[in-house]
């Protein structure tokens, strides 16, 4: 069991936006940056006193560290993946992990929409042509996006921002994902994704990074798509077999592609880009940055900057990726209460106990569970004595408990 008092110092490693530091300060905390990822040893030391981590890809957030940082109230991860954060072990000590699932989608939507008219109109050709002295106007395979059909395979956050921003470019969208969808707009939804590959001109990929989605797109699939169609894959490289693209591309069925995502990255830049997609002619090669604009870097700083500060002052976890998500509003001269504890039966039972027999009035209450965790944030009238906190924090079920009185 652990309890703390909040210490108010912020500690953002890896070049996070200035803004996530100005959203702390405006909060009271004092923020110390560093413009790079820290190793274990040298994380376990620089937490010391810190009560709230920001990191990007590249600190690893391990369950040795969290065992070493009891001063830690939560984890922003200012990116879109968690997997570098040990998210089990965070939430078993009650330290909730943040991070911005949906920042740069735009930004993702925006280059697909960019690469759709770039490829219909053969740009990756002529701007090729152009830069080796060559002049080749014509209008022979170039078109007009108005009109043209655009099948979406995965309709989730960017599936759906492309949908509307496609139609308003005139195209007509079908779409196809394996869960049942709200079409919006004049969007079609098809029934299979054969009956997709069948409908459009266009396929662009939007589906999420699950295990059963390796190689879900390869020789069959491209072999379904109607002759001389375009293909996007903005997605995850693993998605695709990209030596069926190619020769699909080679034999002319496929008239040009876009792809952003590959099964081998290079792990930073300067190493060598290995792809069977290189040299091939309409077809845009881009780095991953789908999601790689200003914009998304701002708004990933302050949407987890504002979900830290949130936790800190209210204790809301909601879209938390490991704990029950719980939000609350406060209620004005109040005591809130913040109890984490082991999912069992009877433990609000215990907690009201314990607050009816101190004659403590609950002005106000919610509970939230997730899989082993259940996590109750209570509003109380400030009148309580330390023994109603040593009580609920001796309950052999408590994992954390914090007090943050409302101002
Ligand atoms: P999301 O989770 O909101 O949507 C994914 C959708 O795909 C869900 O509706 C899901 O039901 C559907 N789906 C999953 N497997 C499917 C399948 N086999 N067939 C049909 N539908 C399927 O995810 P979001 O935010 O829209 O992101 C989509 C993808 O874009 C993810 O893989 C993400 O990693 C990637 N991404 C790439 C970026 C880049 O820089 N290129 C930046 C941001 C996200």
């Amino acid at each position: 069991m652990l309890t703390l008092d909040t210490l108010n110092r912020a500690l953002l490693l890896e070049n996070i936006h200035p803004d996530a530091t100005a959203r702390l300060t405006k909060a009271g905390y004092e923020v110390r940056t560093m413009p790079r990822a820290l190793g274990e040893e040298e994380l376990i030391e620089a937490l010391q006193g810190i009560s709230l981590l920001g990191i990007r890809s590249q600190t690893h957030v391990t369950g040795r560290v969290l065992a070493a940082a009891p001063d830690l109230l939560a984890v922003g991860a200012f990116c879109i993946g968690t997997n570098q954060v040990d998210l089990a072990a965070a939430a078993k000590r009650g330290v909730p992990v943040f991070n911005a699932p949906f920042s740069n989608t735009r930004s993702v939507v925006e280059l697909a929409i960019a690469e759709i008219i770039s490829m219909a109109r053969r740009l990756p050709e002529k701007n090729a042509k152009m830069h080796q002295g060559v002049w080749d106007k014509s209008a022979k395979g170039a078109h007009e996006v108005r009109g043209r059909k655009l099948g979406i395979v995965g309709y989730g956050n960017i599936g759906t921002q492309l949908s509307v921003i496609a139609e308003s470019l005139g195209m007509t969208v079908y779409f196809y994902d394996i869960a049942d969808k709200l079409a919006i707009g004049n969007a079609r939804r098809c029934s299979s994704l054969e009956e997709l590959l069948e409908s459009v001109e266009t396929v662009t990929l939007h589906v999420d990074g699950r295990s059963g989605n390796h190689g879900f797109f390869g020789e069959e699939e491209f072999a379904r798509m109607r002759p001389r169609s375009l293909f996007l894959n903005l997605s995850r490289g693993f998605v695709v077999d990209h030596a069926a693209l190619r020769s699909h591309i080679e034999s002319g069925h496929i008239a040009g592609a876009a792809i952003d995502v590959f099964p081998r990255e290079p792990k930073g830049n300067g190493e060598e880009f290995v792809s069977e997609l290189r040299g091939l002619s309409n077809v845009i090669l881009t780095p991953h940055i789908g999601g790689s604009t200003e914009e998304a870097q701002q708004d990933i700083g302050e949407f987890v900057s504002g979900k830290l500060v949130d936790f800190a002052e209210g204790g809301a976890t909601s879209m938390s990726v490991n704990m029950p998500g719980v939000a609350l509003p406060s209620a004005p001269g109040t005591h809130r209460l913040v109890h984490l504890h082991q999912n069992v039966p009877g433990v609000l039972a215990t907690i009201n106990r314990v607050l009816a027999d101190h004659g403590v009035n609950v002005e106000g209450q919610l509970l939230r569970t997730r899989d082993d965790l259940g996590y109750v944030i209570t509003d109380i009238v400030p009148a309580y004595s330390d023994e109603v906190l040593d009580q609920l924090r001796a309950m052999d079920v408590t994992v954390r408990l914090r007090t943050i009185e409302s101002e």
